[in-house]
């Protein structure tokens, strides 16, 4: 009996007998091969499962980048202090001169696979941005989902060469758009709600559900999967913080006629237009920063008009992006989608858009003017874990790692990459794998948020704000 020889049969052939009778050695021959056989087979496949799995065990962990290649994620997020300590002696800091390829073949090769499996819900990621490339094209491939929309809204003071790395990226990513304006922006706000309404506009003909609002350094410390999770139990309302606008802010001067505002929209009836027209604005002070339903978006370029508005608040000092959403989401007669209430609107306003470390002692009496200075120099006189602050936030470090991971906010801010490349490294990778196990959150939470249960209770038929509690 002769067997047609193959590398896999040859490593499992057994030396065959060549004395014994025939009538009984070539059944006994064969049975013996074909579990040899079988054997074999078992023993291949056992090989290539082996494979396989290591194969899942490479995608199963994220490349870290260079900087922060020596640091052990998993122990900062145990809350290991001294090696918080031990690490923050030299904290890892984005190169200032970048060397990143910027064709589109190792930029896509750094984008796909897509970190974010499409789960049916697209978001869009609405930014303005003026610096960082390297950051903000990380934070793009960390968050990126081929279902998502991104757009970007560059400062035209920015460097030309960030204009055309920010240009690149929409020539080489199919769901990466730039809007085409020419705004300036600074620290108080100015241009920044213009900015991100036009973002908006660039990608209206594209499928989204929600719209986050971003600034440069804002980072999402939640992963896709997450991020559509918590929407779908918003189902509609808008993620907006707010609360009341101090008189600095919303001064009296300030036309507050929705009327002259135009912002009455215009599917109402001549009755209804009348008592709107006559209606005040009801001020609420907030973020640039949220999360907007697409009906929301919709209403603000089909229903109203929020130019007027926007005009008089960018001619104010500072903060003049603040009051834009929070306001449309507190004036009942705007009938703005996915709407707040007023009653609601000073207490606490359980914003999960955005974690922010303040340094209360800014608002202390006792220690007021030491914070004034300290918000003016910088200094690192403060007792921010991290040690740094800026304007009186805390610039967030590795110390910071176990807060974020346990956070109820979508984004965080300040991250800072020439300070600490750690922090994003690791935020990354803690994305990644959450990932790769499923989302995990919290959704009570999320269902018990006041502008949640709001906006489920107020279509009710029979609903009554005045049995409505706004719980802390
Ligand atoms: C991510 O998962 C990898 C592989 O299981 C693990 O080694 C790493 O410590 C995890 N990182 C974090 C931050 O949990
Ligand atoms: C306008 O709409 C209101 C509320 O929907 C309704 O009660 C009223 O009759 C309408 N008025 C006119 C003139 O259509
Ligand atoms: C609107 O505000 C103006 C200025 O504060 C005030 O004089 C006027 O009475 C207000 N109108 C209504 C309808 O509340
Ligand atoms: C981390 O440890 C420090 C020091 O023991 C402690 O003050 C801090 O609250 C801990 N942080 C978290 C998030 O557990
Ligand atoms: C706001 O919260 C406080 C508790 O701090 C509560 O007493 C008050 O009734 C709440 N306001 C409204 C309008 O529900």
């Amino acid at each position: 009996m002769r067997i047609q020889s193959s590398d896999f049969e040859n490593e499992c052939m057994l030396k065959s007998n060549p004395r014994g009778f025939r009538q009984w050695i070539i059944p006994s021959v064969a049975g013996s091969i074909l579990v040899l056989m079988a054997l074999c087979i078992f023993y291949l496949e056992l090989q290539l499962e082996i494979e396989r799995k290591s194969a899942r065990e490479e995608i199963r962990f994220v490349k870290q980048r260079p900087e922060a290649a020596h640091v052990d994620c998993a122990r900062l997020y145990l809350n290991d202090t001294e090696y918080m300590k031990e690490l923050a002696k030299t904290r890892p800091a984005l190169p200032s001169v970048s060397t990143i390829v910027l064709s589109c073949e190792t930029i896509r090769n750094r984008f796909f696979p897509a970190r974010n499996p499409d789960i049916n819900f697209p978001v869009l990621h609405a930014r303005i941005v003026f610096q960082d490339y390297e950051f903000l094209e990380e934070q793009l491939a960390t968050n990126y989902a081929s279902e998502n929309v991104y757009c970007f809204s560059i400062d035209f003071k920015a460097p030309s060469i960030f204009h055309e790395q920010i240009h690149n990226l929409e020539r080489c990513l199919p769901n990466v758009f730039v809007s085409r304006d020419d705004l300036e922006f600074d620290s108080a706000g100015h241009n920044q709600n213009e900015a991100h309404l036009n973002c908006m506009k660039t990608v209206l003909h594209r499928n989204w559900e929600y719209a986050i609002l971003m600034q440069n350094h804002d980072v999402i410390i939640k992963t896709h999967g997450e991020i559509t999770e918590i929407l779908k139990i918003y189902g509609g309302a808008n993620e907006i913080d707010v609360g009341q606008c101090p008189d600095h802010r919303c001064i009296e001067s300030l036309e507050m006629n929705l009327g002259k505002l135009k912002l009455c929209p215009k599917s109402l009836n001549a009755t209804e237009t009348k008592k709107c027209e006559s209606s005040n604005i009801t001020w609420g002070k907030g973020a640039m920063q949220g999360m907007l339903s697409r009906a929301a978006v919709d209403y603000i370029f089909d229903e109203i008009d929020v130019v007027p508005l926007m005009k008089q608040m960018n001619d104010m000092g500072y903060g003049v992006d603040e009051q834009l959403y929070g306001s449309l989401q507190v004036t009942t007669e705007i009938r703005f989608p996915g709407a707040f209430h007023v009653k609601c609107r000073d207490n606490d306003s359980q914003s999960i858009t955005r974690l922010t470390n303040t340094r209360p002692a800014f608002y202390g009496m006792k220690k007021r003017l030491r914070s004034v200075v300290n918000w003016i120099t910088n200094s690192p006189d403060n007792d921010c874990p991290s040690g740094r602050q800026r304007h009186a936030s805390c610039i967030f470090g590795i110390e910071d790692l176990p807060t974020l991971a346990a956070a109820k906010q979508v984004m965080a801010n300040k991250i800072l990459p020439n300070f600490d490349i750690a922090v994003t490294s690791c935020l990354s990778e803690l994305l990644f794998n959450r990932t790769r196990d499923g989302p995990n959150i919290d959704r009570r939470f999320y269902e018990n948020i006041n502008k949640v249960r709001y906006h489920r209770d107020s279509s009710k038929p029979g609903f009554n704000i005045d049995e409505f509690k706004c719980e802390l």
